[in-house]
């Protein structure tokens, strides 16, 4: 959906200058409107929350230098506009044009694992080929790509960037932190052009300080978390625990450190945490089997964060209909 939106990737009106869906940006919102309409127009589907997931920095040169930059912030903030009037509950602010893209999931790349990965894919698909030959014979191509766009918050110098030299996980310089909340600034332009819609920030958020900091702002109503939630299961818990009690921060003990090994795998494993060097010293196999898959109580934990997500927006989007039956939490 979002490549109606993109003022980079929808070129309909090059194919028919009339195409309704295509040039200026209430045309490129069509597409969206009709689908926000149509889900909160159905009587099986209107009473949900409805979550737009918006990339409000598209960089759609980021990995292909050659393209438009594609929309500006004032474009998405009345997507965003549009999208509540349409009905949407929340706007989920996130980046990048496509997925993956440098900005999102915001990290490192690692030539080493899409090697494997694309060892495997490589004769599926259009490019499937030509990536494989590219991270087996000149990786360092794609990985400086990559980490270009966030360079400054992913290494201390371009020295280390060139060289590829990480900061520690545990340093000041370590880019969990630089990267934490990359987005509330953009989620608050975003929030205060809304009636009463709420803002959901994605984005490397994993300590209680930035969270509740953005949250008292008013920056967002609800941080979102994928890496981190895989990284550390029982975080969200301990996070919602900690503030309950009126702590000021809560930081993980080994918190996932943005290398987006786990993306780079995706394709060939389940989900689960990809970063040998947060696990504690075991054999190779207990390890394997740990990265495949999980520990049982890690995925039972992963569970549990996630249906206490569910109620948590269930709750938080379903106030803008207080009286209505529908309205308990349906996880
Ligand atoms: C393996 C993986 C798969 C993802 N798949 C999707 C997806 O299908 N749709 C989407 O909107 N975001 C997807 N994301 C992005 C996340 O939803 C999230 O916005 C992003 O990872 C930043 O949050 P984090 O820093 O907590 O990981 C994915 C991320 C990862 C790591
Ligand atoms: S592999 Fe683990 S540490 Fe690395 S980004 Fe994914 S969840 Fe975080």
């Amino acid at each position: 959906m979002s490549s109606y939106i993109s003022s980079s990737s929808n070129n309909r009106t090059k194919h028919d200058p009339n195409d309704p869906y295509g040039g200026e940006l209430r045309n490129r919102f069509r597409f969206w409107d009709e689908v926000i309409r149509g889900i909160k127009n159905d009587p099986a589907t209107g009473n949900l929350p409805l979550i737009v997931k918006l990339s409000v920095i598209e960089d759609a040169s980021a990995l292909r230098p050659w393209r438009p930059k594609g929309n500006t912030m004032e474009e998405s903030i009345q997507v965003a506009k549009w999208s509540e009037e349409a009905g949407a509950d929340a706007i989920h602010v996130s980046s990048g044009d496509i997925f993956p893209h440098p900005r999102n999931p915001a990290g490192y790349l690692n030539t080493r694992i899409l090697k494997e990965t694309y060892a495997r894919l490589r004769t599926r698909g259009k490019y499937s080929r030509l990536n494989f030959w590219l991270f087996n014979y000149l990786p360092f191509i794609p990985r400086l790509a990559w980490e270009r766009r966030l360079r400054d918050r992913l290494y201390a110098s371009f020295w280390h960037y060139l060289l590829g030299k990480r900061p520690e996980p545990d340093s000041g310089d370590a880019a969990w932190r630089n990267l934490q909340g990359q987005l509330a600034e953009s989620s608050r332009q975003i929030k205060v052009n809304l009636k009463q819609a709420k803002v959901l920030c994605t984005g490397a958020w994993q300590t209680l300080g930035p969270i509740q900091a953005g949250l008292q702002n008013g920056d967002f109503d609800m941080v979102t978390s994928a890496r981190t939630w895989m990284a550390n299961p029982t975080m969200p818990g301990k996070l919602v625990e900690a503030s309950k009690m009126g702590e000021k921060d809560l930081e993980p003990k080994r918190p996932c450190t943005m290398c987006n090994n786990c993306l780079m795998a995706a394709a060939v494993h389940r989900a689960s945490c990809q970063d040998e060097t947060r696990f504690l010293p075991g054999s190779r196999e207990e390890q394997r089997e740990i990265m495949r898959h999980g520990t049982a109580k890690q995925r039972e934990e992963m569970w549990r964060a996630a249906k206490d997500f569910m109620l948590a927006a269930d709750k938080l989007l379903y106030t803008r209909k207080p009286g209505d039956k529908n309205c308990s939490p349906s996880v």
